[in-house]
């Protein structure tokens, strides 16, 4: 088998990356380790800047997004028993941000490569990367009836997230990495219930940290900060209502309602990044090269850059017989990488309550909190990062 590039992960990454490549006329096969309703079934961060928004329209898979995103114009933060609003269309020139859930992009982009025709590897085990430090990779695995395939390529995407084979094919000295683990995680649950608010609240309270959010007028999704020894067999959903109420401003307790969870699940939070994230004819993207905490939901935003970066960087290397794209995509990537890392880092250390740094720890970000919604400078350094960076040559 042959093909140009051998896409490995069909996770937003990868399958973005095959619909963008598809478009320009580029073949590519994806391998994918889970099976298409495993990765469906992973529920994620759900708010879209204009850029990504923007490149799925370009990869044509923005019918759905359109109809059913939510637009926003604002968010607000809520600390010392009252929300405060962030208008980020204001503050922005008119940006905005959509919220449509991961879950959501990722459908649409697997219905459109089932559309397009185009070849997707579900249950590929013991994917392998040969020769990517020279000029004929290729890429093997086992199907799920056994038998063993290997197909060349002219590049490797590695979009196969965190745990992925992509990085840990690198040898070790060739990638420096940067890590911090947040000491707590994010208890989060999905309910067919009405949103508190039409705009997502941010809690910092003495409790800890509390996000409502939605996927649409009659979905919700809320977050409240746990401890990384709870299990989610521990939470019941009264226990669940209980504390995130208890988290918010008493007209949002007052309004808050509850039922049954449809999902219920534990995240830890990190911040990571992988450096460089080319290496000869293999080129990481999303999860797969850095990881942000949920804060600011910029993760799936920082893949779809990545992808960006990439698919131009083919489409000028086999349009244009150009290798200028692909000698500074990691360059390019990482300049935006670090800047939303930051942001979320920044954001994180904000709202959430970090056991060890104790009362005066509550009283600084209280005093930056109300800095931030007071001072316009401040808001829109928040409302800037929040919406999207603009990118950069
Ligand atoms: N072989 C084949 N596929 C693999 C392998 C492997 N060895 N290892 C992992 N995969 C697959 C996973 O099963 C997964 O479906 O790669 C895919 C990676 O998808 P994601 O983890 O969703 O990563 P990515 O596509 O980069 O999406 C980034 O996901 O975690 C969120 O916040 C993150 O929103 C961001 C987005
Ligand atoms: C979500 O809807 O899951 C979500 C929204 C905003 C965030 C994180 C997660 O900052």
């Amino acid at each position: 088998m042959r093909t140009q590039v051998v896409i490995v992960g069909a996770g937003p990454s990868g399958l973005l990356l095959g619909q963008l490549l598809h478009k320009a006329g580029i073949e590519s096969i994806v391998l994918e380790r889970q099976t298409g309703d495993y990765v469906l079934g992973r529920i994620r961060a759900g708010v879209l800047e204009q850029t990504t928004c923007d490149l799925l329209a370009e990869a044509g898979v923005d019918a759905r997004m359109h109809a059913e995103g939510l637009p926003h114009d604002g968010i607000e933060l809520c600390f010392g028993g009252a929300r405060h609003r962030i208008d980020l269309h204001a503050l922005t020139g008119g940006k905005r941000v959509t919220v449509y859930g991961q879950t959501e992009v990722t459908r649409d982009l697997m219905d459109a490569r089932a559309a397009a025709g185009l070849s997707t590897v579900y249950e590929a085990r013991d994917v392998a990367l040969h020769g990517f430090d020279g000029t004929a990779p290729s890429v093997s695995y086992t199907a799920k009836d056994g038998s063993r395939h290997s197909i060349d390529c002219d590049f490797i995407a590695g979009c196969d997230g965190y745990h992925g084979v992509s990085r840990a094919s690198v040898p070790p000295g060739a990638v420096s990495t940067f890590e911090k683990v947040y000491p707590f995680g994010w208890l989060g649950v999905l309910a067919d219930t009405t949103p508190v608010s039409h705009e997502l609240i941010y809690s910092n309270h003495a409790r800890g940290f509390a996000l409502c959010s939605m996927r649409s007028p009659t979905r919700t999704r809320y977050y409240v900060q746990c401890s990384l020894d709870e299990k989610v067999e521990q939470w019941s959903d009264d226990a669940f209502w209980n504390e995130l109420r208890a988290r918010l401003d008493p007209a949002a307790a007052a309004a808050l309602q509850t039922g049954p969870s449809i999902e219920k699940s534990i995240a830890p939070l990190r911040s990571f990044v992988a450096e460089p994230m080319r290496f000869g004819r293999l080129f990481l993207a999303g999860d797969a090269c850095h990881i942000v905490p949920p804060t600011g939901a910029k993760g799936l935003n920082l893949a779809a850059s990545d992808v960006r970066f990439l698919s131009r960087a083919f489409m000028e290397f086999y349009a244009e017989k150009s290798s200028a794209g692909i000698d500074h995509y990691s360059d390019r990537c990482l300049r935006r990488v670090w800047k939303a890392s930051r942001f979320s880092w920044w954001f994180t250390s904000l709202m959430h309550k970090f056991p060890e740094s104790g009362a005066i720890g509550q009283k600084l970000q209280d005093a930056e909190l109300s800095y931030l919604v007071s001072s316009k400078a401040a808001s829109t350094a928040l409302a800037e990062n929040y919406v999207g960076l603009p990118f950069e040559r």
